[in-house]
């Protein structure tokens, strides 16, 4: 069946209040579960008139949903300076390090980006392997290592699509943080994930994945989301200029349930906008008993689940954090069941 795409064209929208998002990095105030420190801003998109206000060159397009403008192989070239910079990253870090059976415990992290949680996993595991199909954020993520002193024996990070790759080695610990399994849109994507954890994962090991839960319904979620507004998720100062994040919603698929945002970075200098560059994701949605579902179908045995990192009870909070383990492991009572 071909996906449908709803496309909303006309009057401005309000900002649609359903469902909690992170896109690439960002997590954006929709399930009014994290504080949302930027200024509460909204308006229409520029004009094509004031783009061409901006004074400099702007800083480039990533996307692989564009319509007609650059598009990098790396989505994220000329974004990745900017996701260390937002201000609604998780506060799952300690969850994972709780989740490692020890400091002699083995890591692979997908979707592991400039290495948010990859470096403090390194300092509580024996080993980290991260892999991103971003070139720009392992560059990113290489440099922190090698800041923190982190040298190969403790963690290495690859260019790999996370979808169909083979080491020829497995892991106590697979993670995906930060809802990254939402970037695969399609089957193929998401059964090659599934694929890659089965190959990577020791036969005693647990794998963690994470999306956000929907705030409501489906129904209202289609008919809401896509909006022609443009959001201000949030802004900071950097050096002598001022980063604003906004958040569009163009476009929103209904089989499989896609959101389609995208995120302009705009760099300002004395209120003058200096740059911008785009990225465009997928993000693909799941309901609770449907991720569960997704990760029982693929012939995993579900051994922990949290409806966030405060303690939320599973379907309750504002994420879905599910564990699991080889389903062909069933006798076997783990560490973290
Ligand atoms: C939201 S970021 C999360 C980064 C990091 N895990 C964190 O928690 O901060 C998602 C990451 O997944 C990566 N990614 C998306 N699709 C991928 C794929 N098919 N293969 C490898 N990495 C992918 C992106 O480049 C991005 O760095």
């Amino acid at each position: 069946m071909s996906p449908i795409f709803w496309q909303r064209k006309g009057p401005a929208q309000h900002a649609f209040s359903a469902v909690g998002a992170c896109f690439g990095g960002i997590s954006l105030e929709f399930s009014g579960t994290y504080t949302h420190p930027a200024p509460k801003q909204s308006r229409r998109r520029l004009s094509i008139a004031q783009r061409a206000q901006v004074k400099h060159k702007p800083l480039g397009t990533s996307g692989g949903f564009g319509k007609g403008r650059v598009v990098t192989s790396d989505w994220r070239a000329d974004v990745a300076e900017f996701y260390d910079l937002g201000p609604h990253h998780p506060d799952d870090i300690p969850f994972y390090l709780a989740h490692l059976f020890g400091p002699s415990a083995s890591v692979l992290e997908l979707g592991c980006g400039t290495g948010r949680v990859t470096i403090p996993l390194a300092n509580g595991a024996s080993f980290v392997q991260g892999s991103d199909n971003s070139e720009a954020m392992i560059a990113r993520c290489r440099r922190k290592l090698e800041e923190q002193g982190i040298g190969p024996a403790k963690a290495e990070v690859g260019v790999r699509d996370i979808t169909r790759f083979s080491l020829d080695q497995t892991f106590d610990l697979i993670v995906a943080p930060f809802r990254m399994i939402q970037n695969l849109a399609t089957e193929a994507e998401v059964e090659g994930i599934f694929h890659c954890i089965r190959r990577h994962l020791s036969p005693r090991g647990t794998c963690i994945l994470n999306v956000f839960n929907p705030k409501s319904d489906r129904e209202t979620l289609v008919q809401g989301w896509v909006s022609t507004d443009e959001n201000l998720a949030w802004e900071v100062n950097h050096g002598d200029t001022v980063v604003r994040c906004y958040d569009l919603r163009e476009r929103l698929q209904e089989h499989p349930l896609v959101v389609f945002p995208e995120l302009v970075y705009r760099r300002y200098r004395n209120e003058e906008l200096i740059g911008e560059a785009v990225l465009r994701i997928a993000m693909r949605c799941y309901y609770p008993q449907e991720f569960l579902d997704l990760i029982e179908g693929n012939g995993f045995r579900v051994t922990g689940k949290w409806g966030g990192y405060a303690g939320e009870q599973y379907g309750t909070g504002p994420e879905l954090v599910v564990a699991f383990k080889d389903g062909a492991d069933f006798p076997f009572i783990g560490a973290h069941s």
